[in-house]
């Protein structure tokens, strides 16, 4: 039996649409927007935030707003509604990503919940991990949780692989930093210390003075020469972590939407269990580094993120903009 109200359906379409707002996005461009028309959510791309130079083909928004549909979904299934979910319903609108729908009533299942949970909490981390080790059982579930979305996590174990993978980002990075546009690019999503703005890496976000792990694995250069930075205790940050690499078996529209939405849920489990993650997409964003990945190390498959694995101390802040910035209700 159906006894919703639309003043329910209203609230639960409100605190779906803000669950969406936290999902992580490459440098916190938080490129989407929400247009909510009866008791349908439409998740649109906000080609105004796309990041011109290092994701022309937007790649990268789309992993970030499959991140964001996958936290609309699990809002909904918490809250009671079981999502109705078209992926890319037009081909004429290309901006409009996934339409979704509450549908037919459900009870929340346990799983559903302990994701739903840490949709705030989770944070990135830009540091070495402690030497805690990341329990086998716990990367086997983040296996699962990728290919429930269709998508494959690799934990690297060869030793040599995960030289390559670190070789690749650091030359990545340096590579990088040479290129004028793209730093100027970067520089515009670095949000500089105490800054009102609600987008963009916080300087609260990275360790002023890195420490080097081995193998080591570039961070992105927020600072660029500029004293920002946390001061936290970085003596804890010793080990790369687990390398893992999320890939897909496509390269389509589709299977970068389905890579994000695969992220979100490899990244909630793991934040349930006390895991962070560190990104490092340098190497992805340039042509020949990504292809040389997909044939040597990934198995032909698309590599759509790379990423580190492990316990941290983090008690870092996220910013967002406020779902009411990014949700026209008509
Ligand atoms: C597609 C994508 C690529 C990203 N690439 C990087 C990266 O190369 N380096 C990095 O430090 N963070 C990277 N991030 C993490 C974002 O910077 C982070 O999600 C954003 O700043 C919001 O912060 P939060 O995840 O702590 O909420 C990436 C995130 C996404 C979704």
């Amino acid at each position: 039996m159906n006894t919703r109200t639309s003043e329910e359906i209203a609230s639960v379409i409100r605190t779906a649409v803000r669950a969406a707002t936290w999902a992580p996005s490459v440098h916190n461009t938080q490129p989407w927007s929400f247009a909510v028309d009866g008791d349908e959510i439409a998740l649109r791309a906000d080609s105004d935030r796309k990041l011109r130079v290092g994701d022309p083909i937007g790649r990268e928004l789309l992993v970030s707003c499959g991140a964001a549909l996958m936290n609309v979904r699990l809002a909904l299934r918490a809250l009671g509604y079981e999502p109705q979910v078209r992926v890319l319903p037009d081909p004429d609108r290309p901006a409009l990503l996934a339409t979704v729908r509450p549908g037919a009533a459900v009870t929340a299942d346990e799983h559903t919940r302990m994701l739903y949970a840490e949709i705030e909490r989770r944070r990135t981390h830009r540091a070495g991990f402690t030497r805690l080790p990341v329990p086998e059982c716990l990367l086997e579930a983040l296996v699962a949780e990728a290919g429930g979305e269709g998508a494959r996590l690799t934990p690297v174990r060869s030793e040599p692989a995960i030289r390559v993978f670190s070789a690749i980002t650091c030359a990545a990075q340096d590579v990088q930093a040479q290129d004028r546009p793209l730093s100027l690019e970067l520089i515009g999503w670095a949000r500089p210390p105490g800054s009102p703005r609600e987008d963009g890496v916080p300087a609260e976000s990275y360790p002023r003075e890195p420490r080097r792990t081995e193998p080591h694995f570039a961070q992105r250069d927020y600072a660029r020469g500029r004293p920002w930075g946390s001061d936290a205790d970085q003596s804890f940050s010793v080990s790369t972590g687990v390398v893992a690499v999320l890939t897909t078996k496509g390269d389509s529209r589709g299977d970068w939407l389905a890579a994000g939405q695969a992220l979100q849920r490899i990244l909630l489990r793991a934040s349930a269990y006390g895991l962070s993650a560190a990104f490092h997409t340098q190497a992805l964003e340039m042509f020949h580094l990504r292809e040389f990945l997909r044939q040597e190390l990934c198995s032909q498959e698309y590599p759509q993120m790379i990423m580190r694995l492990g316990i941290t101390f983090d008690d870092s802040q996220g910013v967002r903009r406020p779902a009411t910035e990014v949700l026209e209700e008509r």
